[in-house]
């Protein structure tokens, strides 16, 4: 069971996307789409089946042919929600909401049921999407974004740019802490939460621009309608996510991993946020291998090869820097 990683695409260059081949299609029945407005998209214009339900192996070709997301970084994110959120025994997960099309799921605690499973790879105080708790945390939500297009308006001239990131950031950081009293925000969260904040201004600027600053039409089609503007070119080197912009984000605010104490505005600090590891790198793939142990406690055959099968996937991407976690030797 379990396919191995594909290898990665050979040609990074800068290039039309949203090409004859790849047509933005309406949604319809059936389709899902979910709270990444990056594989929506892809969805949307074809780089990922239209049905919104994925082998990882596709998801990791699709973000670097559509988006050139660099492949470790494409490998780490793909095997991360997909240990989690993916049915391990067909090998496909939904972007969106629990569907027919995964096929038969492994026995509960298995969640096989996408990406909008709220609290293993989703989480809190999203850029677009509600937090679970308080709402829908999948699909687009209008006053959210018009907070994006205020803080966009005041401090990045009217341009999502790394200054509104960092605001919108700590905007809805704060909404969360005030209005939210299971509010969660630590690994695996507290480093998805701003990465997510660059990847719209490395992603989803045309890779023909230099403007640094993402035009808010052009990202409201993305977040809103899975759409790419016309003539989208992808990026021409690939890119994890910018360094430089997300150190930028997180060091504009005090940001600590933790967590409401089932109140609101009682935000604590997590000790726990590193479990057994010293880099936050190590500790994020750790708390996935955990999570994925509880999910499955004792699984045999196919679906145990599967499951060790994608935890190698899964590791590749950190294995000069981590120890390899072996949850089922
Ligand atoms: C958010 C999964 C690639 C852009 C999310 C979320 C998930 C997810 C589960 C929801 C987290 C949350 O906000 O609670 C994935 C997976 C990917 C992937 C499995 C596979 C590589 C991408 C790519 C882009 C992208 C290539 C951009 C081109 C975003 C953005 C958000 C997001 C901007 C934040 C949305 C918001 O906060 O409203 N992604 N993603 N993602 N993703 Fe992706
Ligand atoms: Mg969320």
């Amino acid at each position: 069971g379990g396919q191995p990683a594909p290898a990665p695409i050979a040609d990074t260059s800068m290039k039309l996307v949203n090409d004859a081949a790849h047509p933005w299609m309406p949604l319809t029945a059936d389709q899902q789409r979910g709270p990444c407005p990056g594989l929506n998209a892809l969805a949307s214009h074809g780089w990922l089946p239209r049905s919104g339900v994925a082998t990882p192996g596709e998801i990791v070709t699709a973000v670097q042919n559509g988006f050139n997301m660099e492949y470790n970084r494409a490998l780490l994110v793909t095997y991360a929600a997909f240990l989690v959120n993916g049915n391990l025994l067909t090998n496909l997960m939904s972007i969106g909401g629990i569907s027919r099309l995964t096929g038969p799921a492994p026995p509960a605690p298995a969640l096989a049921s996408g990406l909008n499973t709220h609290g293993t790879f989703e989480g809190d105080a999203s850029l677009s999407r509600s937090d679970a708790a308080l709402g829908d945390n999948h699909s687009f939500n209008e006053t959210l974004f018009q907070q994006i297009i205020d803080i966009s308006n005041k401090v990045g001239g009217g341009r999502y740019n790394v200054s509104a990131a960092a605001e919108v950031r700590f905007q809805r950081f704060q909404q969360s802490v005030a209005e939210n009293p299971g509010f969660f925000f630590s690994t695996p969260r507290f480093n998805t939460a701003f990465i997510e904040t660059v990847f719209p201004i490395v992603f989803f600027i045309d890779g023909r621009s230099t403007d640094p600053g993402l035009d808010l039409d052009v990202m409201r089609d993305f977040f809103q309608n899975s759409r790419m503007p016309p003539d989208f070119h992808r990026r021409g080197t690939p890119s994890g996510g910018s360094d430089e912009e997300l150190d930028f984000v997180m060091a504009a605010h005090d940001y600590v991993p933790g967590f409401n104490n089932g109140t609101v505005n009682s935000f604590t600090f997590d000790p726990n946020f590193m479990g057994t590891q010293t880099d936050t790198l190590c500790a994020l793939y750790e708390k996935f291998v955990n999570t994925t142990m509880e999910l499955y406690p004792s699984p045999q055959g196919d679906l145990r090869d599967a499951i060790n099968t994608n935890l190698d996937n899964f590791f590749i991407p950190v294995s000069t820097r981590c120890t390899q976690i072996f949850p089922f030797p």
